[in-house]
């Protein structure tokens, strides 16, 4: 059985004390089943004072980065390691997402970087792919989502891969209101399942979590959630407020 997790990137959202008012707010809400876990990734300066709450009220939350610099330290002005991310109590950072590549310029070859770091310095990496709107219309969206993946993961080994989750993010459906149908991220999923399996074995694919993203809300999560190769989902908009984030997990209680 692979986990299932329910993640919310902040973005550039939240300061230290809108961070405790949301921690506060979904106190009671946070599914205990087994294998379900709700991860958050806030900025990087609230980090530390979302860590410090988890702990405090014992919330089961996992929080973690939304990018990290690919070397280990050195003169990058503005720039955070792995090391920092992991001093605060992070466990995992998002890598590669696609406001990333187009904001920021990360190439599949910076992100491979970064993915390595990540796992060098026990950060599960939370691999972000996904096609532009022009790539799912021209039918051939598969082998850009084959090269992201390896590119992105190019040079690991195989055993290491275990510590990977995957997040499908269709770019066109990213904070636009046009989720994929369920049919559709399912029959991507399960083609990147099968790409894996070709690639690093049926074993990893098997147990490789793999994530939706792309205008996740309360009233489609159940049936993303119900689809076979869908493990969860990154969530934007709707993981900023209190009300649409509790909404998501008291429905995901329900798959
Ligand atoms: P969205 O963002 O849920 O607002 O579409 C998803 C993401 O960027 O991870």
């Amino acid at each position: 059985m692979r986990k299932k997790i329910i993640a919310g990137n902040w973005k550039m959202h939240k300061t230290i004390a809108e961070a405790g008012v949301f921690l506060r707010g979904i106190q009671g809400h946070v599914p205990s089943r087994p294998g379900m876990e709700i991860w958050i990734a806030p900025p990087f300066t609230a980090l530390h004072a979302c860590m410090a709450f988890v702990k405090q009220h014992d919330l089961r939350v996992v929080i973690g980065g939304q990018t990290m610099h690919e070397a280990a330290q050195g003169a990058f002005t503005g720039e955070i390691s792995g090391m920092m991310l992991r001093e605060t109590g992070a466990s995992f950072c998002i890598l590669g997402h696609s406001e990333r590549r187009a904001l920021f310029h990360e190439t599949d070859g910076i992100i491979n970087a970064k993915v390595r770091r990540a796992l060098e310095t026990e950060l599960t990496p939370l691999l972000c792919i996904g096609e532009k709107e022009a790539e799912r219309e021209s039918g051939d969206y598969m082998n850009l989502l084959e090269l992201q993946l390896a590119s992105g993961l190019a040079g690991i080994e195989t055993a290491h891969l275990k510590r990977l989750v995957i997040a499908y993010e269709p770019v066109w459906a990213i904070g636009t209101g046009r989720t994929a149908t369920p049919e559709v991220a399912q029959e991507t999923h399960k083609k990147i399942r099968g790409f894996i399996a070709r690639r690093w074995g049926e074993s990893i694919a098997g147990s490789l979590p793999i994530l939706y993203g792309g205008s996740v809300k309360p009233d489609n999560i159940a049936e993303l959630l119900d689809q076979p190769d869908i493990d969860g989902a990154l969530i934007g908009g709707a993981a900023l407020e209190v009300r649409t984030f509790v909404a998501i997990l008291n429905n995901v209680e329900k798959v």
